[in-house]
């Protein structure tokens, strides 16, 4: 693994993020849907989107509040922040306001409506604390949805390249070890963050998903550039050493190739809890 924090890691890979995510569409967009849904991200709400990355979910959200309501995006990379700027200015939205800061440190003076989160919590050492942070903010009654990556033996694009990539780099992805990848692969481990945290109603659902894209050297560049968990796995061997991990998920991703291009299935994990009223 590579010494950086996470913070360090997602600043270097974030133009790389940003690059590719809008590429992401088929693949998360149904499941995104459904976390707005489950959210009851509504018109006129005040709205939270944590770990916003390069703001694609944000965007949605923003739609889904429209002129009479408001987001604030946050993320713990400060280039995430300004990616998501950009793409906030290219969509035209003017009810979006950013800010650079952990989830774990998230504090507000005006409660939120509701809550969203995209791929991030498990990435974060402390996620309880994470979650605590949110139901905080959250009113009474408002609700709090998340995507996290499933099950790994469904998930088959995330572990193809996360195992062949620890193999290299002399380590493994544990479901046990906070802020890796697999850390809320677990439905009941997820289920009871919420719990703990606070929320009531807590439902966890696992949703298939995949991902396209044209060829395996495409996947492989798209991971090599944007997935900074993945790049750190690898990220303290020497170029070579790079290079012949890389080309082994390359190879490995070449046998979801067909005529219409790479089909790679996946997973993800869907969760939502609900402050309890009053
Ligand atoms: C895999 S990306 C997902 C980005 C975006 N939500 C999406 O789905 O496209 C993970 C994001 O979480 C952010 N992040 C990681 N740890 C965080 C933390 N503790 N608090 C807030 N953001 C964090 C990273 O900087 C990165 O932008």
């Amino acid at each position: 693994m590579s010494d950086q924090t996470p913070a360090e890691q997602w600043n270097a890979a974030a133009s790389g993020w940003a690059r590719w995510a809008e590429r992401a569409g088929d693949y998360i967009g149904p499941a995104t849907e459904k976390m707005l849904d489950l959210a009851g991200v509504a018109p006129g709400n005040r709205a939270l989107d944590v770990g916003c990355g390069s703001g694609e979910q944000t965007v949605l959200v923003a739609h889904r509040v429209g002129a009479t309501g408001h987001v604030l995006a946050i993320d713990i990379a400060a280039p995430m922040i300004a990616a998501t700027e950009k793409t906030l200015a290219v969509a035209g939205l003017t009810n979006v306001s950013t800010r650079v800061c952990s989830a774990e440190a998230l504090t507000d003076d005006t409660l939120f409506d509701t809550a969203i989160s995209r791929l991030v919590l498990m990435l974060i050492p402390d996620p309880l604390a994470a979650v605590r942070a949110v139901w905080t903010v959250l009113r009474p009654g408002g609700s709090f949805a998340a995507i996290v990556p499933g099950n790994p033996e469904r998930d088959i694009f995330a572990s193809t390249a996360l195992d062949i990539l620890a193999r290299h780099g002399g380590t493994t992805v544990s479901p046990h070890t906070p802020g890796s990848f697999r850390s809320l692969v677990d439905p009941d481990r997820l289920s009871t963050l919420f719990q703990s945290a606070g929320f009531v109603d807590v439902a966890v659902s696992a949703e298939p998903t995949l991902r396209r894209l044209d060829t395996a050297a495409t996947a492989t560049a798209m991971i090599r550039d944007g997935f900074a968990f993945f790049k750190a796995l690898v990220g303290k061997l020497p170029p070579q050493g790079q290079e012949a991990a890389w080309a082994d998920v390359e190879n490995a991703l070449r046998r979801f190739e067909g005529p219409d291009g790479l089909a790679v299935p996946g997973e993800l994990n869907l969760v939502v809890g609900r402050k309890p009223p009053g």
